[in-house]
């Protein structure tokens, strides 16, 4: 923003006005500063319940378990939210979710959203990729769990996640036994054949975050 200021009091009076917003500014960035990192270090602590699962970090080096690391945070409070309230069953998550506050939801998701997720080391076929695209982007999958499929907001991120677990995730949405929060992801899994299923799963256990 290069303004020509023709005298030295405009000059000295814009700069006070352009110092003033520069300060709020500051002020402004230090307040989201805080927010962002609200709950991080009781959801540090917090997580040392969840760790024997899904890994220090949130990286879970058990394939049928989901690495929870780097995903947004509105997924996870809301995951954890459908598991606490019985709306997602799972017999193996629901003991640890049920003793949460909502307190300990928004902690939980501050520190696992943190996470550095592990890079797969999976390579796909050139015809998986190729079919994975076509699919993802006829089936709207982008259009939510955006294009690169690292997830926003309520939508997960797939890439990268376990095979196992996305392709037993995907049959349940499909066969509607997965509770999702709005219906909209039972609804997007109808459209998919069975043979898609593995592929799929293949394809976005094995992309990239970027
Ligand atoms: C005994 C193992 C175990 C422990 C301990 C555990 N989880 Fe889980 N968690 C699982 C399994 C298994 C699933 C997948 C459930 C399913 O099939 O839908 C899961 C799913 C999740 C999901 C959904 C992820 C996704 O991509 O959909 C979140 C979030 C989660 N766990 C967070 C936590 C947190 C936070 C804790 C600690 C308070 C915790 N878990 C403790 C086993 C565990
Ligand atoms: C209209 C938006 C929308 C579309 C389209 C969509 N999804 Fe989803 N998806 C979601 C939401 C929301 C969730 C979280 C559901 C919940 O747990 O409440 C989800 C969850 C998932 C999960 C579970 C991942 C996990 O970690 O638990 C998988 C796998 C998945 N989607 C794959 C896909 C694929 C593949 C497509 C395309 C065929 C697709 N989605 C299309 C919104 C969408």
């Amino acid at each position: 923003m290069t303004l020509i200021q023709p005298t030295r009091s405009i000059n000295a009076r814009r700069w006070n006005t352009t110092a003033a917003m520069k300060m709020a500014a500051v002020f402004v960035l230090a307040a989201l500063a805080t927010h962002a990192n609200a709950g991080l270090e009781e959801g540090r602590v917090k997580a040392q319940a969840c760790i024997a699962c899904h890994g220090a970090d949130g990286n879970s080096v058990i394939p049928t378990i989901p690495s929870i690391a780097g995903q947004p945070r509105q997924f996870l409070v809301t995951a954890l939210y459908m598991f606490r309230e019985g709306r997602r069953k799972s017999d193996v998550m629901a003991p640890f979710a049920a003793k949460l506050s909502n307190t300990d939801l928004n902690d939980l998701a501050a520190y696992f959203n943190a996470q550095k997720m592990t890079p797969p080391t999976g390579q796909a076929s050139e015809e998986t990729v190729a079919k994975g695209r076509a699919i993802t982007a006829a089936n709207n999958c982008v259009a939510c769990h955006t294009a690169t499929l690292v997830g926003q907001q309520q939508m997960p991120r797939l890439a990268g996640q376990h095979k196992p677990y996305l392709l037993e995730q995907l049959k349940a949405f499909k066969a509607g036994t997965r509770g999702d929060l709005d219906g909209t992801m039972t609804s997007a899994a109808q459209g998919l054949v069975v043979e898609e299923l593995d592929m799929l799963a293949d394809y976005l256990s094995t992309l990239q975050v970027p």
